[in-house]
C-alpha cells in the first residue's frame, strides 16, 4: 500500500488550500491534478537560475536549457516506451489530437472514407475530426457502446467497413472511466490497415502505456493530468506515421532554411512540429513530474486507486440515494443523487470543502446514452485517502436535505 500521508505532503495545495473553511478533499482529478513540491521546484528554477530559450543560443545557459529540455524527451520516450523522436511537444492532449487531425488526416482522408469514433469520447476528440470530415468529405461514424458504456471489439468489427481509414478512441473514458482492450482492438484494425488514433489524457497519468506493446499509432495525452504543470502536452506518433504528417504551425525553430520562392526545407522530426518559442518551463516542470510518478510507480498508483475506488463503491452502494453509472469500471466515479440536479448536489460538496465534478464533462455525447443530461464525477489519483472517501460518503448520505434544497 502506499504510504498517503506521506505522499500528501509533497503537495502544498493539500497543506494549504481551504474550502469553506474546511480542509480540502479533492476528487477532480480528472480534470486536472494537484502538483508536488518539486515539479513546483524545477519550474522556479528554471525562472530563477535558468531563463534562456531553447534551441536558440550557443551560450552555457542556452545549452543547459536545451539538455534539461531534451532530457524531458527522453524521459517521456522511456516512460512510454519509443524513440526520442517519436515525441512531440504540444500544449495538451487538444492541441496533440488536433495536430493529428489537421497534420494527418487531412492529408489522408478523401471523400467517402470513414472515420469511426463513439457517444463517450471527449469533445476533443470528436470535434476536431468533425472538422476534417467536413473539409475532406469523409464521414464521421460511430462505434456503438456495449450496455454498460463500453467499447468492445465485438462492436468494433460491427462499425468498420471497407472505407473506414482511421479510428480515433480513448484507452480510458473521462466520464465511464472503462479501460477498453486496445490491444485486441488495434490488432484487427492494424488488420485492416486502418490507423489508430488514442486518447491517452486519461489512462497515460494512470498505469504504464507502451506504445509498442500496445502497437499504437498515435498517443495524445496531457502533462497536467499527471502532476505536471498546465500547457504542456504530448502527441507521439509512429516514426512512419509522423513522417507523413504535416506540421500544423510554421515558424521560428523548425525550418532549416527557406527562400523567396517559399520553398521550406523543414527541420527533422520532431523539431518540425515545433515552431516557435516551446513552453520551456513547463516541459522542464513535467520532466520532475514523470520522475516523481516513477518514484511511486506506476503500478502503485493504479493499484491504490483501483483499492480505493473500490471501497467508496462499497460505502456508496450502501446509500439508496445514489446511483453509480459505471460501478464495475476502474476510472472516476460517474453518479447522481436521485431526483436532484447535479449542480446542486456539486454545491452541497463545495460546501464540505470538496471538490467534485458536474455538468457533461465535455463528452456531450454521452449523457443521450446515459439517460440523463449532467452527472457528477469524482476522479480519484494516489494521494486521496480513504478519509477523504468516507467525507465523500458522508455528502452522499445527505441525500434529503439535497431534496429539501431542491423541491
Ligand atoms: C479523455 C480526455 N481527452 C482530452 C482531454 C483534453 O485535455 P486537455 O484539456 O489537457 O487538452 C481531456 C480533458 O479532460 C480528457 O479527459
Amino acid at each position: 500500500m502506499l504510504d498517503v500521508e506521506k505522499i500528501r505532503k509533497d503537495f502544498p495545495v493539500l497543506q494549504n488550500a481551504k474550502m469553506q473553511g474546511k480542509s480540502l478533499v479533492y476528487l477532480d482529478n480528472g480534470a486536472t491534478t494537484l502538483k508536488p513540491q518539486c515539479v513546483i521546484d524545477a519550474i522556479v528554477n528554471y525562472y530563477s537560475n535558468l531563463g534562456a530559450n531553447a534551441h536558440r543560443g550557443d551560450y552555457d545557459l542556452s545549452l543547459e536549457v536545451d539538455q534539461l529540455f531534451e532530457g524531458v524527451r527522453t524521459k517521456v520516450a522511456d516512460l512510454i516506451n519509443c524513440q526520442k523522436e517519436e515525441v512531440v511537444f504540444t500544449s495538451g492532449t487538444t492541441d496533440s489530437l488536433n495536430l493529428v487531425a489537421y497534420g494527418y488526416g487531412l492529408g489522408h482522408l478523401n471523400e467517402g472514407d470513414e472515420i469511426l469514433i463513439n457517444y463517450s469520447e471527449h469533445a476533443s476528440n470528436t470535434l476536431p475530426w468533425f472538422e476534417v470530415a467536413k473539409k475532406t468529405g469523409s464521414k464521421i461514424k460511430y462505434i456503438d457502446l456495449d450496455e454498460q458504456g463500453k467499447i468492445i471489439l465485438e462492436n468494433v468489427k460491427k462499425a468498420v467497413t471497407p472505407n473506414t481509414k482511421l479510428v480515433a478512441l480513448a484507452q480510458v473514458s473521462n466520464v465511464l472511466g472503462y479501460e477498453i482492450d486496445l490491444k485486441e482492438i488495434i490488432a484487427f484494425l492494424h488488420s485492416k490497415n486502418i490507423v489508430v488514433v488514442v486518447d491517452g489524457a486519461q489512462s497515460v497519468p494512470h498505469q504504464k502505456v507502451d506504445v509498442q506493446e500496445l502497437d499504437i499509432d498515435f498517443l495524445a495525452f496531457s502533462a497536467h493530468k499527471m502532476c505536471g504543470p498546465t500547457g504542456v502536452g504530448i502527441l507521439y506518433g509512429k516514426m512512419s506515421l509522423l513522417e507523413m504528417t504535416n506540421p500544423t504551425r510554421y515558424g521560428g525553430g523548425s525550418n532549416a532554411r527557406y527562400d523567396k520562392e517559399c520553398q521550406i526545407k523543414l527541420k527533422e522530426i520532431p523539431t518540425r512540429f515545433e515552431s516557435g518559442t516551446p513552453n520551456i518551463a513547463g516541459v522542464i516542470g513535467f520532466g520532475a513530474a514523470i520522475d516523481y510518478l516513477n518514484s511511486i510507480g506506476f503500478d502503485a498508483i493504479h493499484k491504490h486507486e483501483i483499492e480505493l475506488r473500490k471501497y467508496a463503491i462499497s460505502k456508496l452502494k450502501q446509500v439508496d440515494k445514489v446511483i453509480v453509472y459505471n460501478e464495475n469500471s476502474t476510472g472516476p466515479i460517474a453518479f447522481n443523487i436521485k431526483g436532484v440536479f447535479a449542480q446542486d448536489v456539486a454545491s452541497l460538496f463545495n460546501k464540505e470543502g470538496i471538490a467534485v465534478r458536474n455538468g457533461n464533462h465535455c463528452a456531450k455525447l454521452l449523457h443521450n446514452f446515459l439517460n440523463t443530461n449532467q452527472t457528477l464525477r469524482a476522479s480519484l489519483y494516489f494521494y486521496n485517502s480513504v478519509e477523504d472517501i468516507d467525507r465523500f460518503v458522508e455528502v452522499c448520505k445527505k441525500g434529503d436535505e439535497f431534496l429539501d434544497a431542491f423541491f
